[in-house]
């Protein structure tokens, strides 16, 4: 489904007009569709179905507002945390203990033991160290803590190299070769049992080529383990799935072409399969919906100054992520123009020389495919408050995320007894 059609002469959210939302709302304001992350969710449990009950355990990270995750627990999904303070948002939006697993390569003590009491499906080990923190905080408590341990299988994802986790010199999980070690140190290990393997090897990946590598690897593992008198009960394929940012170039793989690829790799482990999809679920059923500032002449080509900036959206800047941007009622004219935010870093740049809908100041414009690490890797640079975050679900709307007043800044903020304040 089209989560943002133009209608009428003006781009909507399911049925709600953008300029609705803008002018009761104000800008810069992040607009998420409902439909569009259940058709998602409801497409990749499809092309899952030949498999036997799979987890599909949403990667909380990619967005975490309470109303999406409240959402998608309704569709049945699990949730991939690692945080403690993921592991509460999940918990609290409904997502049940044993669809819980917790990756991440820095868990703490305190997260271990607040996450073992609450319940979860795993704990996907990163090291041995962990492995043995673990084991002494569930011996303390008199559990046994069920882990998973996740595997670097040594495989170049093709992605970006900031969001590449399965090469030999990325810090995640254990060398894959040192899987049977490790795995044999865990079963000594009082306080674990071991049920499983995992793996993640980068996120926005548009060849299925590297997984089903890096699968391979799982698959001949998990025999190894076995002979050697493992129980071996899950496998955790991670998440990774690209989405279409640039509707120009080739769509990356779909959830079906993955899910074919993913019944003949694992064709014979007899696990239950685990799933960590984040920016498929929401990717494309967010928008950050801004207003031009102003339009400033350039050498070559106009700045068009947007009420967003990186600290809204810091993909473009980080990744060099290539998001399309729209005009909300186009006039139908095109320009090309360098699109930009208000910080005052030469960084806080969308995009560059890009061929655009004419835009005066007061338009509004949406940045589009921004329902995945947008909002969440928000941040207050240049005393900016986070964007607030509306849920539209048909004709329905409401803000589920209030916007901070930059008083708040001020309130939050103490002097120490040697500043005096002078109001
Ligand atoms: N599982 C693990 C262990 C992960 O580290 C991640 C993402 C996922 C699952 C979900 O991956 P996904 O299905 O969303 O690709 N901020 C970056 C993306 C960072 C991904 C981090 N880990 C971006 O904006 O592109």
């Amino acid at each position: 489904m089209e989560p943002f059609p133009l209608r009428d002469g003006a781009i909507h959210c399911e049925d709600v007009p953008l300029p609705l939302i803008a002018r009761e709302v104000g800008t810069p304001v992040f607009v998420y569709s409902s439909s569009k992350m259940r058709s998602q969710a409801r497409e990749l449990r499809a092309a899952l179905a030949a498999l036997d009950d799979p987890l599909i355990a949403y990667a909380v990270k990619a967005n975490p507002n309470a109303a999406l995750l409240t959402t998608l627990a309704a569709e049945g999904l699990g949730a991939d945390v690692v945080s403690i303070g993921e592991y509460r948002r999940a918990r609290a939006a409904g997502i049940p203990a044993d669809r819980i697993v917790f990756s991440g390569v820095g868990k703490t003590a305190a997260e271990m033991r607040e996450a073992l009491a609450g319940g979860l499906c795993q704990f996907n080990l990163e090291s041995l160290p962990e492995a043995e923190m673990l084991s002494d905080v569930a011996t303390a408590m008199g559990r046994t803590a069920p882990v998973a341990f996740r595997v670097n299988p040594d495989v170049e994802a093709g992605s970006h190299a900031k969001i590449s986790t399965g090469a030999a010199h990325n810090k995640f999980g254990i060398p894959i070769d040192q899987a049977p070690a490790a795995c044999a140190r865990v079963r000594d290990l009082p306080g674990l049992a071991l049920q499983g393997l995992a793996v993640h090897i980068g996120s926005q990946l548009t060849s299925l080529a590297p997984l089903e590598a890096a699968f391979a690897k799982v698959g001949a593992m998990i025999a190894e383990l076995r002979a050697q008198g493992h129980a071996i009960r899950t496998a955790d394929l991670g998440g990774g799935l690209g989405i279409r940012y640039d509707p120009s170039l080739p769509p990356p793989p779909s959830p079906n072409d993955y899910g074919a690829m993913v019944a003949r790799a694992t064709r014979d482990w007899k696990v239950r399969l685990i799933f960590e999809p984040g920016r498929l679920i929401v990717g494309e059923a967010g928008a950050l919906l801004t207003e031009v500032i102003r339009v400033k002449p350039g050498p070559k080509y106009p700045f068009v100054i947007l009420d967003a900036a990186m600290n809204d959206l810091m993909r473009p800047t980080l990744y060099d992520a290539w998001h399309a941007i729209d005009a909300v009622a186009p006039k139908r004219e095109r320009v090309v123009a360098d699109v930009v935010g208000p910080i005052c870093e030469t960084g806080d740049t969308f995009a560059t020389s890009r061929s655009m809908e004419r835009v005066e100041a007061g338009d509004l414009m949406i940045i589009r495919t921004a329902g995945a690490y947008a909002a969440t890797m928000a941040g207050t640079y240049n005393s900016r408050p986070l964007a607030p975050e509306v849920l539209v679900d048909g004709a329905e709307w409401a803000v589920v995320r209030e916007r901070r007043d930059v008083d708040a800044f001020l309130r939050d903020e103490t002097l120490p007894p040697w500043l005096e304040r002078r109001d």
